[in-house]
């Protein structure tokens, strides 16, 4: 597997790939893979010619007291899945290539990032479009691959793409689940045998949240109502937000009409985990 640690690395590769007619898929993440990541992976495997992903802990959308210091990693396994799907290259830099000392420019949203998880990580989207405008700019790449399971965080970069005029058009993914229903994250490591076990409280709510909007729920204010109930039934979970906005502009709505995001973000816990549900 090629794994560049330097900017110029990836300019150099991706300059000579577009010499020669290649389309550029590009899939950023934070590392210790999952099949989250690999179905991301592999969509840009099969839509492109040559595919970059990117490894990086980005210190910037991380806020004081979160979980930068203790994000898990492990770029030898993350190298192998990368390799074993098909993608070209890694870009694996540190943090002192992504930021200078006297770093001091950023890209910045208002509007569909003070909701949801912008309310209780005020610096995270931030960090997220910085990062990613860098990343875009080194890679340069034809289409980006960012999951459904992040829904804010996609409706945010397609949101900037937009606004800005990037010319990179932004794929969505579905949610990848375990067999049982939880959403699979990085951070589900962090969870005791216990809490794997509680964690199943977000994808039986979701669950429950579909079949009540099925069922003819048309208020979202009494979805909202019932979904957290029973997140609440769960001793080890504590809601840190349920919310339904509408797809757009991600601003809470009282009326079940598409297209809606129902998200939520749950503390099993220590541990800070999100899922959610569209209705387009
Ligand atoms: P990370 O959490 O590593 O996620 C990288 C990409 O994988 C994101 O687009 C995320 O939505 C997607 N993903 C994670 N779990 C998924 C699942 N269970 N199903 C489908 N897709 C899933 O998101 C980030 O990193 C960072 O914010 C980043 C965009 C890389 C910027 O630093």
């Amino acid at each position: 597997m090629n794994i560049v640690s330097e900017p110029a690395q990836v300019r150099a590769a991706v300059r000579e790939w577009k010499a020669n007619g290649l389309r550029v898929g590009f899939v950023p993440t934070m590392g210790y893979l999952h099949e989250g990541h690999g179905s991301l992976i592999r969509a840009a495997c099969e839509q492109n010619d040559k595919v970059v992903v990117s490894i990086f802990v980005n210190p910037m959308q991380f806020g004081p007291g979160e979980d930068l210091e203790s994000y898990p990693r492990d770029m030898e396994r993350d190298s192998a899945y990368v390799e074993q799907l098909g993608a070209d290259l890694i870009f694996h830099p540190q943090p002192e290539t992504m930021y200078a000392e006297d770093f001091c420019t950023f890209v910045d949203m208002t509007g569909l990032t003070e909701g949801l998880c912008g309310k209780s990580r005020p610096v995270h989207f931030r960090g997220v479009c910085t990062i990613v405008t860098k990343l875009f700019h080194i890679v340069q790449p034809d289409r980006a691959y960012f999951g459904q399971k992040d829904a804010q965080q996609l409706a945010v970069i397609r949101r900037m793409v937009r606004d800005l005029d990037m010319d990179i058009e932004v794929v969505g993914c579905p949610i990848v689940r375990e067999p049982d229903g939880l959403a699979k994250s990085s951070r589900n490591t962090y969870l005791s045998g216990p809490e794997r076990q509680a964690a199943l409280i977000l994808s039986q709510t979701i669950r429950f949240g579909e079949q009540l909007v099925a069922d003819g729920e048309t208020d979202a204010r009494e979805l909202v109502r019932k979904m957290t109930e029973k997140i609440e039934t769960e001793p080890l979970a504590r809601v840190d937000y349920v919310e339904a906005v509408d797809g757009r502009m991600l601003q809470p709505t009282d009326r079940v009409k598409a297209p809606l995001l129902v998200a939520m973000a749950v503390y099993i816990g220590k541990t800070r985990l999100i899922d959610n549900f569209m209705i387009e």
